[in-house]
């Protein structure tokens, strides 16, 4: 196990303070939907078992053809959205055969095929897969519903495996039967997929047309599929694929409209519940921790402004244990020490992914914090006493003491009395002693 020396080191190689910066903190940034999902699709890619960035690669081929085919705005921000969303469904479920799942799109069926080229089958076998593709495209239609978007958004979601031959998922639409946006979304899906090999770039812009053109009415629209490949053969194109600044710059774009305080607070309370199914709690725990954290951080005497970006932390706190397999975190027995190391990387993922979206870097600060301990024993940086941000120790009390007072898989809910001098047990260890005071004093009253 590394010692806290080397912790800290690693620490101080890896962590630019300046992306954290709380200076001038003014509250909430004012957000798009576009550039808060243009930052979390990376936590749908940990859900996937993807290369980091996939969805917002897929986002960017998806817009890339839709702007070239000259569609209205409106139609290239539902692809943009299906593009990022696509996989959503992802993040609730946990297939043993998750790493076939996302590519197996034409199953056991003649010729060269997405599938023959990337899946590898795992102790799930095919009929799981089949199962899997279905039940993540339903599902992450039903959460793109619950996120507002439009029924578009919803339908290409729901037809991301769908072949234009109609093979594919059960129900799937053939042909021009299924609708434009879903095409061109299944098609920057499909693509991504075949380019997301360890073939450095150049290689990949020699070939990567003629592998779009081969899916050509089979699995995609064949004009879609040819326009694709004559798109594929222009330096811009792989220069944008591979640019560095690929999400920030489709973050920048703001589709999707700024939202409001209310609006952004439900937006995130669909991802959160999304994070409470995949963790095996109650849905819509994560939205009575964010509340009760926004209370004690204005008894803690923080401004309205700094309450309601404690509460969108808190609403996010969660979000890296995408990248967390989810019989790990519902497991109803002691983990082993590689499960535990595999849970105790959620900070840091969450930490990284929030960092990207601008005006949010306090918070991803708070949110890699939320499991360090004032007594230094915490992770994943063992900081210690002041070390530990009040609002970091905020959230942190605040799923405490919820945990406690809720059904687990591995035991009952105590009582809220019970849960308090459990909660006093961890005062100067666990949590600052003056902040539980507050803590207490704001989740009280309890119950005999
Ligand atoms: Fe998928
Ligand atoms: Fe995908
Ligand atoms: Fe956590």
């Amino acid at each position: 196990m590394a010692s806290k020396a080397q912790i800290q080191t690693v620490k101080a190689d890896f962590l630019d303070p300046s992306l954290y910066e709380d200076t001038g903190l003014s509250g909430v940034p004012r957000l798009s939907r576009g550039t808060i999902l243009g930052a979390l699709s990376r936590a749908f890619d940990l859900a996937e078992g993807r290369k980091p960035g996939h969805a917002q690669r897929v986002a960017y081929i998806g817009v890339y053809l839709a702007s070239d085919l000259g569609l209205e705005p409106a139609r290239i921000e539902e692809v943009y959205f299906g593009c990022l969303l696509h996989d959503v469904g992802m993040s609730v479920l946990d297939p043993v055969s998750i790493q076939a799942a996302p590519v197996a799109t034409r199953w056991a069926r003649n010729g060269r095929s997405s599938a023959e080229v990337l899946v590898r089958p795992s102790s799930g076998g095919w009929s799981e897969i089949i199962e899997t593709i279905a039940r993540h495209c339903e599902t992450g239609a039903a959460v793109a519903r619950r996120m507002g978007f439009s029924e578009p958004v919803a339908a290409a979601v729901l037809g991301h495996h769908d072949c234009w031959d109609g093979s594919g998922r059960p129900g799937a639409l053939r042909g021009d039967a299924a609708p434009l946006v879903s095409r061109i979304v299944a098609l920057a899906d499909r693509f991504e997929t075949l380019l997301d090999g360890d073939a450095p770039p150049l290689a990949l812009r020699r070939s990567g047309p003629a592998l779009v053109r081969d899916m050509a009415g089979r699995e995609l629209d064949p004009e879609l599929a040819h326009r694709m490949a004559e798109l594929a053969t222009r330096d811009d194109f792989w220069m944008g694929l591979y640019d560095n600044d690929l999400g920030a710059g489709l973050m920048a774009l703001n589709y999707g409209g700024v939202l409001g305080r209310d609006e952004l607070f439900e937006f995130l309370g669909v991802l959160s519940d999304v994070v409470d199914v995949r963790n095996g709690r109650e849905e819509g725990s994560g939205r009575r921790i964010a509340d009760m954290a926004r209370r004690v951080a204005l008894h803690c005497d923080m401004t309205e402004r700094r309450a309601d970006l404690v509460k969108v932390a808190t609403l996010l706190h969660d979000i890296g244990t995408l990248g967390v397999p989810a019989r790990y975190l519902r497991k109803p027995d002691i983990l082993s020490i590689d499960e535990m190391s595999a849970v105790q990387m959620h900070p840091i993922y969450a930490r990284d992914i929030l960092g990207e979206i601008p005006g949010l870097g306090a918070a991803a600060w708070w949110v890699g914090c939320h499991h360090e301990r004032v007594d230094g024993k915490g992770y994943p940086g063992m900081l210690e006493g002041s070390e530990v941000p009040v609002e970091a120790q905020i959230i942190g009390m605040c799923e405490t003491f919820d945990a406690l007072t809720n059904d687990r898989p591995y035991r009952r809910a105590l009582p809220r009395s019970e849960a308090f001098e459990i909660m006093r047990g961890l005062a100067g260890n666990r949590f600052d002693s003056y902040l539980l005071a507050r803590f207490e004093s704001v989740a009280g009253p309890f119950d005999a």
